[in-house]
């Protein structure tokens, strides 16, 4: 993409640990991207980097399908600096030696600095750092020098301040290496001579003008889901072309209670965006109607999706651009499955768009090289609120999966009310929490929490009489990514004042449950 004055490439060496340094690159407000480790170096020429970063890898060097690099690179004379595997690669590449420590070294080291040093200027002569391996270099390439080491790893990082290389064995971008941050501020700042520059007041000028410039006087249709991609690539679309721009709402009748609501509002009322609200929610109740299998509903929530899309976006006019809130990890991700486990050939999915026969639309992705979090920055910035900026994760399908077996109005209507009253609670708890902490994801904030309603019924007793009615179990999950998750251990009162209010505020609900399983061995969601 971009048009961006500075630019650092890291190269990735696999298992997703280029895309942690890229972030820690653009914590520092310079620009980075990500390319495949054994990208030719007339590529990444052609990019014109300032800087060049190696990742580190799950892999050894003198294994025989090791991730490999174009040796040429080091010739490109732009500043290089490697971590962990980089750090070997660069040695073996420019004559130098790796071999197998006799143990190896995982998580914490001492490390001691010896000799002078560009890269470690400024950090104490004894610091921690993170290390990950069991292989390290035993003999420096011509012209290096050792700059700090640990008992078990002779050469923990070395330079050739001549040629501008640089290369810790310990992870610089992991928050446990004290001094990772400065570290990673010496090569940007002071050995590249880079500025920190890459703002999102900055980012939004030149995304506006690289938008303005794609689409000149063209229409733009965008489909918003109520999520905070869609909802940001249309805020940033709409403040580069105003009125061009339509954004297409399809209302399946399976979102959260207030949604669709928060969603007109934000758009056409602050934003003042052409919005067409599809109401699609009979025609999905007709869909779903004795559907049971959890992958079934998915199937049809989600290919109903794009046929209702698609018959209202053929109403509008010599539209000529669909656009599209996938965002840089969907990228980089979709190239990683296309490859066996390193990230090469980084590109869109953008073939997954159902287009129907005949109909065609080119497709913006403005946010494609962001990640979550600088999405989120960016919906901030161009003043979207904080409950489309920071709402948890919802699915594509909906409450839908959280009804286990046949969805029905009646069932939504009691999961909407009692899901409403958890998020009610648990967001005020995160709140306190934020308050309390400083901190948006502290250690015990719920990163999703939701109802679910199961296809059973129980006996309860309420006033003098028996109830059959039914239970709504109440999931609260710690996570960062959703890969895995921890069971939230929330305070007893937080618990008992959502189970009395579900009992006491939704009809139709006599016992309130909640799931103390981990992921894994259960998943987030119920189906
Ligand atoms: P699980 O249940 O697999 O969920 O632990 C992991 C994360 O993915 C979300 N999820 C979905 N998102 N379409 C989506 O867009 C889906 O079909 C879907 N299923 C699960 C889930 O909410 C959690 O954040």
């Amino acid at each position: 993409m971009a048009t961006q004055d500075q630019l650092v490439i890291v190269l990735d060496f696999g298992a997703q640990y280029g895309q942690l340094i890229a972030r820690r690159v653009r914590d520092l407000h310079v620009y980075s991207e990500i390319m495949p480790c054994d990208a030719p170096a007339e590529e990444i020429a052609a990019k014109h980097p300032d800087a060049i970063i190696l990742s580190g890898g799950p892999a050894s060097v003198y294994a025989d399908d090791a991730p490999d690099m174009d040796a040429r690179v080091f010739e490109l004379g732009v500043p290089i600096l490697g971590f962990c595997y980089g750090q070997q690669i660069m040695a073996v590449k420019l004559g130098g030696k790796v071999s197998h420590t006799e143990v190896g070294e995982y998580g914490h080291a001492d490390l001691t600095r010896a000799g002078d040093s560009r890269l470690l200027a400024g950090t104490p002569e004894s610091q921690v750092v993170w290390m990950s391996h069991r292989d390290a270099v035993s003999e420096l390439p011509a012209g290096f020098s050792v700059t700090s080491r640990t008992d078990v790893c002779p050469v923990a990082s070395m330079e050739c301040a001549e040629r501008n290389l640089y290369a810790t064995q310990f992870h610089p971008e992991v928050r446990h290496t004290a001094y990772g941050k400065d570290i990673l501020s010496n090569f940007l700042f002071t050995i590249c001579g880079l500025k920190p520059t890459w703002t999102m007041d900055n980012v939004i000028d030149q995304k506006v003008a690289e938008i303005r410039e794609k689409v000149g006087g063209e229409k733009v249709i965008l489909a918003l889901s109520g999520g905070v991609d869609s909802a940001v690539t249309a805020a940033l679309v709409h403040r580069a072309i105003g009125d061009q721009l339509t954004c297409v709402f399809v209302n399946h009748g399976l979102l959260r209670k207030g949604e669709p609501e928060s969603v007109e509002r934000v758009f056409t009322q602050q934003f003042n965006i052409p919005l067409v609200h599809v109401h699609a929610e009979d025609r999905y109740a007709r869909l779903l109607a004795g559907t049971t299998d959890p992958e079934q509903k998915r199937r049809r929530i989600g290919g109903e999706f794009w046929k209702v899309f698609f018959e209202e976006a053929q109403k509008l006019d010599g539209v000529k651009y669909l656009a599209q809130g996938t965002i840089y990890p969907d990228i980089i991700e979709s190239g990683a499955r296309k490859t066996s486990g390193k990230a090469s050939t980084i590109k869109s999915h953008h073939n997954l768009i159902p287009f129907p026969e005949g109909v065609h639309f080119d497709l913006i992705e403005p946010l494609d090289h962001f990640f979550k979090d600088e999405v989120r920055a960016l919906g901030t910035a161009l003043g979207l609120p904080d409950e489309i900026v920071y709402r948890q994760p919802f699915p594509g399908p909906g409450l839908a999966i959280r009804i286990i077996g046949e969805v029905t109005p009646e069932k939504l209507g009691i999961l909407r009310e009692a899901d409403a009253i958890v998020r009610e609670e648990l967001d005020a708890y995160n709140a306190e929490l934020f308050e309390r902490t400083g901190e948006r994801n502290s250690a015990h904030s719920c990163w999703q929490y939701f109802a679910v309603l199961p296809d059973i019924k129980s006996v309860g007793v309420m006033g003098d009489e028996r109830t059959y009615q039914r239970p709504i179990i109440v999931r609260a999950v710690e996570s960062s990514d959703a890969m895995t998750a921890d069971w939230a251990k929330l305070p007893y009162d937080v618990l008992a004042r959502i189970s009395g209010r579900i009992v006491a505020e939704v009809p139709g609900v006599n016992r309130v449950a909640y799931d103390i399983t981990s992921k894994p061995p259960a998943t987030i969601e119920w189906e």
